[in-house]
């Protein structure tokens, strides 16, 4: 059934380390910038981070006749809707891709899966051995590195290396980098974590206030929205162009 969707897990074995702004920002970047055809599904149940982004989205149009006429006009331009965000839980997102791709006319390029801060939560585990890829985002502090290291080991010896499951890869990266930390301390981790045969991305996101510039904070330019890709001059410096370009380098080897 899934022939051609690419399924595509942003998780971690924390909360609070970037996965649900990562999942907005680059299924943003992607679709409206770059002509893929993808979904969401938002297994973080109950959060649901992502759906809830999407109805405060929804909800500011609503309220402003103005932002509504221009949302309009932007998807008029577009020639489509905005991608559909979906929630389930960790067992349910299979069924819930697998409908996605059922009703939709052209089957997605890619659907991503905002998964839950704990391989403990049931089903999990299970969900995270049927993607085709996961990429992980993790701090630069001991204590995130040591989740992030069990949580990669456990998928890999459980999916990766067992040539029956779909899990492909699972790739780490970096996220809330401060400036100054970027050389020294990441280059140290990294050099340690590849010799331990882990896949490391090249591209690392900066730490930066603007992963709060959601809509509703109407100063004009927005970074996180489920209806606008992330604003060009928010863009510049925060590596998303270049995460999505390895990503989908990646998936397409
Ligand atoms: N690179 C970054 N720079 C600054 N703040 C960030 C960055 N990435 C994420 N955040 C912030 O960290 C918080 C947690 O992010 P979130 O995406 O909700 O994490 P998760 O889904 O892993 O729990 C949010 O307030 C978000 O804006
Ligand atoms: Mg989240």
């Amino acid at each position: 059934m899934k022939s051609k969707t690419k399924f595509i897990g942003i998780g971690a074995q924390k909360g609070g380390v970037g996965k649900s702004s990562i999942t907005t920002l680059l299924a943003g970047y992607l679709y409206y910038t770059q002509g893929y055809n993808l979904g969401v599904i938002d297994c973080d149940y109950p959060q649901h981070s992502v759906l809830g982004l999407r109805q405060r989205d929804r909800q500011e149009l609503e309220a402003n006749p103005q932002k509504m006429e221009a949302a309009t006009n932007h998807f008029k331009q577009l020639g489509r809707k905005s991608y559909p965000i979906i929630a389930a839980t960790a067992e349910t997102a299979i069924l819930e891709a697998e409908k996605l791709i059922q009703i939709s006319i052209d089957a997605p390029d890619i659907i991503f899966f905002d998964l839950p801060g704990s391989i403990d939560v049931p089903g999990v585990l299970a969900l995270s051995l049927e993607l085709d890829y996961i990429f992980s985002p993790m701090f630069p502090d001991m204590q995130t590195l040591e989740s992030a290291l069990s949580y990669v080991q456990l998928l890999r010896d459980y999916g990766v290396m067992k040539t029956d499951m779909p899990l492909k890869k699972v790739c780490l990266f970096w996220n809330r980098v401060d400036g100054r930390e970027k050389t020294a301390l990441i280059d140290l981790y990294n050099q340690f974590l590849r010799e331990e045969g882990f896949v490391v991305l090249a591209t690392f996101l900066p730490n930066s206030v603007r992963f709060n510039k959601e809509a509703t904070h109407n100063d004009g330019a927005v970074f996180r929205s489920t209806y606008y890709p992330p604003d060009k001059r928010l863009l510049k410096g925060s590596n998303i162009e270049e995460l999505a370009f390895e990503i989908t380098q990646i998936i397409n080897e």
